[in-house]
């Protein structure tokens, strides 16, 4: 694996009044990696990869994306440039056509013209597999269809790195696989992912290495095959015992 390093995240701090949401957070990412992160609710999972583009403040602690600390001069415009995310409620702009949503970025921030950022977006919206559903609005969709435009949507902006917080845990069942499909295609890409989730087929289909966090720490880091066969804390145990059962 390429060794450089695409994400350095060092002694990571952020509270919520007096509630810590993350400890001494350390993680770093290589260029190509996907870490899939997992954890109860409210272990700080969003909080972290909100806090690597800059949607969150941290307190202490340092965030470094693509060499781009996030704390220098236009750290966080500049990083985010270099990251795209996906959430779990698509965050769609509601008012827009589908193609619209994606021709919107690159024409104001990249400056392609609407052509351009048109034959960009089709070529996305082919990728997840609706370019028949461009000039829908988006409540016209499904949940699963919605998902896979706002990955399109992140694409266009030919992002080095992908965040995903829980993507697919506000889809109906039978939509997870098409959104997932969609992610695993971008992992063997060569994308460098980090991907809140607890669909651990998936986790066990791309994930270089899982990182489970608890209590705003993260408590253990391992290849899939590693922890899913034997967990070192009986924390990360339990958390795989219950949502294995489902
Ligand atoms: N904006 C906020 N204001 C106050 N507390 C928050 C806020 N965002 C998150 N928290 C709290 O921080 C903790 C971690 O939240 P979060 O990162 O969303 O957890 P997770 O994604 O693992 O479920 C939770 O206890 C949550 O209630
Ligand atoms: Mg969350």
């Amino acid at each position: 694996m390429n060794a450089e390093r695409v994400i350095e995240i060092s002694s990571l701090n952020k509270s919520f009044g007096d509630f810590k949401a993350l400890k001494n957070v350390d993680l770093d990412v290589s260029l190509g990696e996907r870490i899939v992160i997992c954890g109860p609710s409210g272990s700080g999972k969003s909080t972290l990869i909100r806090c690597v583009n800059g949607l969150e403040h941290y307190d202490s602690g340092s965030i470094t994306v693509d060499g781009i600390a996030l704390s220098a001069p236009r750290g966080v415009e500049r990083v985010r440039a270099e990251v795209g995310m996906v959430f779990q409620q698509f965050n769609l702009f509601p008012h827009l056509s589908v193609i619209e949503n994606l021709t919107l970025g690159p024409m104001k921030a990249r400056g392609l013209s609407r052509k351009d950022a048109e034959a960009l977006a089709m070529t996305y919206l082919e990728r997840v597999r609706i370019p028949e559903q461009a000039l829908k609005r988006p409540r016209d969709l499904s949940g699963g269809q919605q998902q896979r435009v706002a990955i399109a949507r992140s694409l266009c902006m030919k992002p080095k790195i992908m965040l995903f917080d829980e993507p697919t845990s506000a889809l109906d069942p039978e939509m997870i696989s098409e959104v997932l499909d969609v992610m695993v295609e971008l992992a063997q890409e060569g994308m460098t992912m980090l991907v809140v989730t607890h669909e651990m087929g998936f986790a066990r289909k791309v994930a270089d290495r899982m990182v489970f966090m608890d209590g705003g720490e993260i408590v253990e880091t391992g290849t899939p095959s590693t922890v899913f066969e034997a967990p070192k804390s009986q924390r990360f145990k339990t958390f795989l015992d219950k949502i294995l059962q489902h």
